[in-house]
């Protein structure tokens, strides 16, 4: 929570050129007025991580990560905004100021930050627990598990012992009043008896998140007995549906992809065996909300569940979660095995790689589970199955893609590539009169709004990137266009920025993403105003893109207006007849860019 002064921030930033501190991290090739190199951020053989010294920006054209200088800090140390500011101020040896909040945040802050302190305290009272005499018990468990220290170290396992308050003794030592221990969830006040520890005798898994920050704890029971597993509950600083079992080391992976598993030990095992892109959620299921976290950091998701029912249930919920959140997803078969970790014990890491390597399109495993509800040896059963196909087919937009499941499908069950595209055609006519299909076709109407507003972005990037790279552009389009046409209130907040640069004659890109401390934010301003421009590349077509673009953007625009305008706002209606017809003399306009000067001035 920084609440330095946005004149200090730009301060900060302009005192350490791009190119000097990222030179530090990554070969730069200086091609043109941009540096080359190869992305640290995701595995690559040709460089597409661009660092441009005018725009102050670096961007990934690879895999979208992208920024300003404290991005790329934040991104490549795992560092939050606050310790990207005293690292880059530091090599500028410009002084910090300490910090004033009003009363209220600052209150919350401390409290968050007693919270992971004590959390930090207690995880390394576990972890001296386990390698001393009183946690040999754990630690021969983790031993007969096959850990290695190494791994252990890495995890920061430790032991909580058998006396039932000896950690809340400890923390108490240290200061911590039992009002704040209550609330971090590891003890309970008893009004007798006093404070009580909730983990005791179990080997215990700190929870960290993203940034390495313990947040939380599982803990597991020595031999059987229940719960086999004891969780933290969520706290201030636990949100067990914003946070995945071993994130904070599977984001700094080479791999692409990432591997979803289910338990603490499966996501340890498979690290040991070199994965160390596995991660789980928190003993609850898989969320939406986990989802757009792992979308930060990759494509595509491996689920590597238990074998089980519950397994196959949990792959079948969480399919739908990862493709809504535009994610690819694979499903990794470990029959005959329970889990991950009993396959690396039996197969080690080529087995299980080849496993990987095989891993299911989720599509076609959800029809495999299908198929075991029916009985095929039966006619009717099997007509049935080959309908339910179809029906499923029909969630497919695009025909090259539907048809190529087809092809796949058809060639699996023998019924002929012709044979069932006519049943998917049969279905999808009969999914225009049958109610039980209506969820299937908004589900596709859906996904056409989807693409359109996906096109609508792209559409309010571009003409950003274009005002940063050829200022010119501006006095031309601001007769037309004002911030307030970006619908997208993160667009609209950077096009703001953007104007008001313009007015005040001083264009500077990379101030306006330290204006986000969100890294996400950062990394999205930074994709704005990197949208692909080249492969326009004459001039007539260029002038033609822009119009078209302007004309998108200012159509959008009237559209979300008038859609949302109140009946008693008689300004807005005035201003939605007057942008109407200021359209339609925008169609006649001739936009012209003067080939000569096409190099971007004014940025700094
Ligand atoms: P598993 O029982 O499959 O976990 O439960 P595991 O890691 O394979 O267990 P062992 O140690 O090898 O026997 C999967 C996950 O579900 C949650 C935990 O997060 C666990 O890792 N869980 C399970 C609980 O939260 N509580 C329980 O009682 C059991
Ligand atoms: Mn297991």
């Amino acid at each position: 929570m920084p609440y330095y002064s946005d004149e200090l921030i730009e301060e900060v930033r302009s005192a350490n050129d791009i190119v000097d501190v990222i030179s530090g991290y990554v070969r730069l090739h200086k091609k043109g007025s941009t540096h080359f190199g190869l992305c640290p951020f995701h595995n690559e053989k040709t460089p597409s991580f661009s660092v441009s010294q005018g725009k102050q920006m670096y961007y990934c054209f690879g895999c979208g990560a992208g920024g300003n200088v404290f991005t790329f800090l934040m991104q490549y140390e795992n560092a939050t905004f606050q310790e990207a500011m005293e690292t880059l101020a530091g090599k500028a040896g410009i002084e910090l100021p300490k910090q004033e909040m009003s009363g209220r945040m600052k209150q919350e802050a401390d409290k968050r930050a007693r919270l992971l302190e004590i959390q930090k305290a207690a995880a390394k009272y576990f972890y001296a627990q386990l390698r001393m005499e009183q946690g040999s018990v754990g630690m021969k468990y983790f031993l007969k598990r096959g850990l290695s220290q190494e791994i252990m170290r890495k995890f920061g396992l430790g032991y909580s012992n058998k006396f039932s308050d000896d950690l809340y003794q400890y923390l108490h030592k240290q200061g911590y009043e039992d009002g704040i221990l209550k609330d971090s969830g590891l003890v309970a006040i008893d009004e007798k008896r006093g404070g009580r520890d909730k983990f005791w005798n179990r080997v215990m898994f700190p929870i960290m998140d993203a940034n390495h920050r313990v947040i939380g704890f599982g803990g597991r029971v020595m031999g059987e007995g229940e719960p086999k597993y004891l969780n933290s509950p969520e706290t201030m600083i636990f949100d067990k549906s914003r946070n995945l079992y071993g994130l904070n080391i599977a984001r700094a992976s080479k791999r692409d992809y990432i591997l979803l598993c289910e338990g603490y030990m499966d996501v340890i095992a498979l690290h040991q065996a070199g994965f160390d892109n596995a991660v789980a959620s928190l003993g609850t299921a898989f969320t939406s909300g986990h989802a757009s976290l792992l979308k930060r950091y990759t494509k595509e998701v491996y689920c590597t569940f238990d074998s089980d029912q519950a397994g196959i249930k949990a792959a079948l919920r969480a399919i739908p979660i990862l493709k809504e959140a535009g994610l690819t997803a694979k499903i990794v078969d470990m029959r005959p095995y329970k889990d991950p970790d009993e396959c690396i014990g039996a197969e080690g890491a080529e087995g299980y790689q080849k496993r990987i390597e095989n891993a299911k399109n989720s599509f076609l495993f959800e029809i495999e589970v299908l198929e075991q509800e029916y009985n095929l040896k039966d006619p009717e059963s099997k007509t049935a199955f080959y309908n339910e196909i179809a029906k499923k087919m029909l969630g497919f937009e695009e025909t090259v893609e539907r048809d190529n499941y087809i092809e796949a499908v058809a060639e699996k069950y023998h019924m002929g590539f012709e044979n069932l595209r006519k049943l998917v055609l049969h279905q999808g006519t009969k999914a225009g009169i049958i109610r039980e299909d209506r969820q299937l076709r908004s589900g596709r109407s859906e996904n056409k709004k989807q693409k359109k507003e996906d096109g609508m972005r792209q559409s309010q990037k571009l003409m950003l990137t274009w005002l940063i790279e050829e200022p010119k552009l501006f006095e031309m389009i601001r007769p037309y266009l004002g911030p307030e046409d970006f619908t997208e209130e993160l667009y609209r907040q950077a096009a703001e920025a953007v104007f008001t640069q313009y007015q005040e004659g001083q264009l500077n890109p990379a101030q306006i993403v330290s204006m986000f401390q969100e890294e996400e934010q950062q990394r999205e301003i930074a994709e704005l105003f990197n949208a692909r421009l080249e492969e326009i590349t004459t001039q007539n077509e260029r002038e033609k893109a822009l119009k078209e673009t302007l004309i998108r953007l200012k159509e959008n625009s009237i559209n979300e207006r008038s859609r949302h305008l109140e009946p008693s706002d008689m300004e807005g209606l005035q201003k939605l007849v007057a942008d109407k017809k200021q359209m339609q003399q925008m169609r006649q306009i001739h936009f012209s860019i003067t080939g000569s000067d096409k190099k971007p001035k004014g940025t700094v």
